[in-house]
């Protein structure tokens, strides 16, 4: 007998899902039974991914900046799948250094892709997300890949902690606002974690990377680095069934950081 899936017959789009947080939840949302449309400005990555993962996910380029883009990514899904029932805002960029050092350039690049960006997502996917929600007993879904600095800050993260507190604004204000449609909207928020973005992290921390990781680990009361599929693990959960009376939090995954 098949082992019924936690996400059955449910269809998912995720942003910055070729790589990271991204790519180890699309593998974890196919293997419970979702489909999975990956929406990335990396289009050969992506391609590869839903290569990987079979008829259970297709790809289509998006950068979530882009109204038109985020528009097409919505429309690429209903074609491809029938339905929009999660959406995944998982895409984002880091920046690590002092404040003064963010010129214009960095903090329209920071702000638009933490931010705006998932803001035009989301108002890109609500009407699909509304007759998911409609149809379902217990709703559509929508989750986003906050951060720790989304709940606390660190030195030389300030650009990167505001753009990423404003998304934990903006999970509380739609959890309530989308409540009464049945939708149910959540933050992931994890520590920092072993992804090709992390490159970009841990030089704010110490400038030898192995330092800044054992510095990292030595911060954890868990005593180990998260990997990706921690986060996918609570990306499942909230956007499964099992998490249908959950809306508006910010869960750490964190090891136990925010405990101290
Ligand atoms: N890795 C960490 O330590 C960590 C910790 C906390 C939060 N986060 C957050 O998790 C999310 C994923 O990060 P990751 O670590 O997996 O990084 P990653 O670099 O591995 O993946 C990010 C993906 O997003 C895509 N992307 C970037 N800008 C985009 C845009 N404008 N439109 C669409 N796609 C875009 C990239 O092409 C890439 O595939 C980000 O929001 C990040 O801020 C990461």
């Amino acid at each position: 007998m098949t082992r019924a899936g936690r996400l059955d017959g449910r269809i998912a789009l995720i942003t910055g899902g070729a790589s990271g947080l991204g790519a180890a939840t699309a593998r974890a949302f196919v293997r419970e039974g979702a489909r999975v449309m990956i929406a990335d400005i990396d289009e050969g990555r992506a391609a590869e991914l839903a290569r990987e993962l079979g008829d259970g996910a297709a790809f289509v380029p998006c950068d979530h900046t882009d109204r038109g883009q985020t528009e097409a990514a919505v429309a690429a899904t209903l074609a491809a799948f029938g339905a929009l029932d999660i959406l995944h805002n998982n895409a984002g960029g880091p920046f690590a250094g002092p404040v003064e050092s963010a010129d214009d350039a960095v903090l329209a690049r920071v702000i638009g892709v933490n931010l705006v960006g998932v803001f035009k997502m989301t108002q890109s996917a609500l009407p699909a997300l509304r007759e998911s929600a409609a149809r379902r007993p217990h709703g559509a879904s929508i989750l986003f890949t906050s951060s720790l600095q989304g709940i606390k800050a660190r030195p030389n993260y300030t650009v990167y902690t505001a753009s990423k507190h404003g998304v934990v604004g903006l999970v509380k204000g739609l959890a309530l606002e989308l409540a009464p449609a049945n939708i149910r909207v959540n933050a992931i928020c994890p520590t920092v974690t072993e992804t090709p973005m992390l490159r970009s992290f841990l030089p704010g921390m110490a400038p030898d990377m192995d330092e800044a990781r054992a510095r990292l680990k030595a911060t954890i009361p868990l005593g180990r680095m998260p990997e990706p599929e921690d986060t996918a693990n609570a990306a499942l959960f909230l956007a499964s069934d099992e998490a249908r009376m959950i809306t508006g939090v910010a869960l750490a995954v964190d090891g136990g950081q925010m405990a101290g």
